[in-house]
C-alpha cells in the first residue's frame, strides 16, 4: 500500500464529479490513480456530445446536462472543471457557492474583473479553490527552479520566453480557442502557463505590462467550419502544413497568432514572453539571466537539457554545466496526474498546495491586461490590487517553499577543458 493510501484508509471517498468532457476531460482519469480517497462518480456537459463521451470515457458515473443538474442532483463534495474558458466565472462561482471544492482548468477566467470574482466568493464561501496551473509541476520548470532556488546563477534579474507554438493551428485556429469573445486572448489562453511560471522563477508578480501582436497568417485562410461538435484529437494532423494551407478554420478568427509582451514585476524583475502559432517546431524556451549567470532550457521534456553559464567566455553551444530534463518525453501526464493529486490531498486531508489562486489571477492579470496594451497601441497598463482581505484569505493556504533538491549535472566538454 502507498503511503497515501495507507493516509486515506478507513476515510469516505469525496465524490468528485468533471464538467466539460471535450480533450481536456482525461485528467478526470487521475482521481482513481491520485492515492487520495477519491472517486469519480458524476460527469456533467451542455452538449449532446459531451455526453456521449461521458457515458463512453466515465462509464458508471451519472450523466448530466449542466453543471447546475450536477450539483443538484450529485451530492458532489469536488469538482474538476474542463469547460471552455469563457464558462471557467459562472461554474466555478455556481460550484463555490454549492460548497463543492472546485478544480478550475487555467486560466482562471478571461477578464481580470471575473478572475477576481471568483477569488472573492472562494473567500467568501471558504470553499477549496485549486487553478490547474500544470506547468509548475513539469519536470523543466522544476529543474529550473531548483537552479534559480540554489543560487547557481545569482540573483534572478530578466527572463526571457519564447514560445514556439507549432501547433498552433490545430490546437487554436480550428475551434472556441479563435474566438476573442470566447478566449479573450492566447495571452491567457496559452501564455497563462507561461506567465505563471515566470512569476514563480522571478519570485514576484507583474505590476506592469506591454503587449505588441498581431494576425499575420491565419485571419487569412478562408476555409472555414464549425467544428463545435468535435474535438481536437479528430483533426489533429502533423501533416497540416504549411500554416497558411490550413483547411476548416473556425468560422471566428479574430485573436492574433503572433503575440509578445514585456512586464515589469513587483521586485523589479523585467520579462519577455513571445508566441507564436506558425512555427514548424512545438516547445518553449526560457532564458532567465542573473546576476553570477544565465540559465537556458534546450528541449522542454525528457531528453532536453537546462544549460547553465557561470563563467566569462565567448559563445559556447554548450553550458559550463548541463542539468537533463526528466519527467515524460512529450505532453505533460506526469504533471497533470501531480497536479489533480495536489488539487484532492488539499480537499480530502487539508494538505496546503503548492500553487496559490493569487498566482493564477496574477497570470491572468498579466495576459488580459498585455492584450489590451497590444489592441491600444502597446499602451503600458498597470495591474489592480486585489482587496487586502482576499490576499489574506489566500496567503493562509499556499504550503511554504519546498526544499530544494540536490544538483545533478553533467560537466561539458567546455567545462571539463577548462
Ligand atoms: N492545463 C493544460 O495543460 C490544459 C490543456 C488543454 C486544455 N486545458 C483547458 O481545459 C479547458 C477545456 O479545453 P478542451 O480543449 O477540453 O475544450 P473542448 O472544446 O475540447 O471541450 C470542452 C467541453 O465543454 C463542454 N461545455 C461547454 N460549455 C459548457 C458548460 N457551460 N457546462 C458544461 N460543459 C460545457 C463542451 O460541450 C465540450 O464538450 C480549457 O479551459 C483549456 O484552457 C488545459
Amino acid at each position: 500500500m502507498s503511503d497515501d493510501a495507507a493516509r486515506t484508509e478507513g476515510r469516505p471517498a469525496l465524490r468528485v464529479g468533471v464538467v466539460g468532457i471535450g480533450q481536456r476531460a482525461y485528467i478526470a482519469h487521475h482521481v482513481a490513480a491520485s492515492g487520495e480517497a477519491a472517486e469519480l462518480v458524476a460527469a456533467a456537459d451542455t452538449s449532446e456530445g459531451g455526453r456521449a463521451r461521458a457515458a463512453e470515457q466515465f462509464p458508471g458515473t451519472t450523466v448530466h446536462a449542466s453543471h447546475r443538474e450536477m450539483i443538484a442532483e450529485a451530492r458532489l463534495d469536488a469538482a474538476i472543471v474542463t469547460t471552455p474558458d469563457w464558462t471557467h466565472a459562472e461554474v466555478a462561482i455556481d460550484l463555490l457557492r454549492a460548497g463543492v471544492a472546485v478544480y478550475l482548468e487555467k486560466p482562471l477566467a478571461i477578464t481580470l474583473a471575473d478572475a477576481d470574482r471568483v477569488l472573492a466568493v472562494a473567500a467568501e464561501t471558504g470553499t477549496p479553490l485549486y487553478v490547474g496551473h500544470n506547468f509548475r509541476h513539469a519536470a523543466v520548470v522544476r529543474l529550473m527552479h531548483d537552479i534559480i532556488a540554489r543560487g547557481d546563477i545569482g540573483e534572478v534579474k530578466t527572463i526571457w520566453v519564447r514560445h514556439f507554438v507549432g501547433n498552433g493551428g490545430d490546437y487554436y485556429f480550428k475551434d472556441w480557442h479563435a474566438d476573442r469573445s470566447r478566449t479573450g486572448t492566447l495571452l491567457l489562453q496559452k501564455a497563462s502557463h507561461d506567465l505563471d511560471v515566470v512569476h514563480l522563477l522571478a519570485g514576484a508578480y507583474t505590476e506592469r505590462v506591454v503587449g505588441m501582436g498581431d494576425l499575420m497568417v491565419y485571419g487569412d485562410v478562408t476555409d472555414r467550419r464549425d467544428r463545435s461538435d468535435q474535438t481536437v484529437d479528430e483533426w489533429f494532423s502533423f501533416d497540416n502544413w504549411p500554416p497558411a494551407a490550413a483547411t476548416g478554420l473556425n468560422p471566428v478568427v479574430d485573436v492574433e497568432d503572433v503575440s509578445m509582451m514585456m512586464m515589469t514585476l513587483g521586485n523589479g524583475v523585467q520579462a519577455s514572453y513571445q508566441q507564436c502559432h506558425f512555427t514548424p517546431d512545438y516547445w518553449r524556451n526560457y532564458t532567465v539571466v542573473g546576476t553570477e549567470g544565465r540559465l537556458e532550457n534546450v528541449g522542454d521534456t525528457a531528453g532536453g537539457v537546462v544549460k547553465v553559464w557561470n563563467r566569462r567566455h565567448g559563445w559556447q553551444v554548450d553550458g559550463d554545466v548541463e542539468h537533463p530534463i526528466s519527467g515524460v518525453e512529450t505532453g505533460h501526464e506526469d504533471a497533470d496526474v501531480d497536479t489533480v493529486r495536489e488539487f484532492l490531498a488539499f480537499v480530502a486531508r487539508g494538505v496546503l498546495p503548492t500553487l496559490s489562486p493569487l498566482a493564477a489571477r496574477a497570470a491572468v492579470a498579466a495576459g488580459a491586461l498585455a492584450a489590451e496594451s497590444l489592441r491600444d497601441g502597446s499602451t503600458p497598463r498597470d495591474v489592480p490590487p486585489l482587496p487586502e482581505a482576499v490576499v489574506r484569505h489566500f496567503e493562509a493556504l499556499v504550503a511554504p517553499p519546498a526544499p530544494v533538491a540536490a544538483p545533478a549535472p553533467v560537466p561539458t566538454t567546455a567545462s571539463a577543458a577548462r
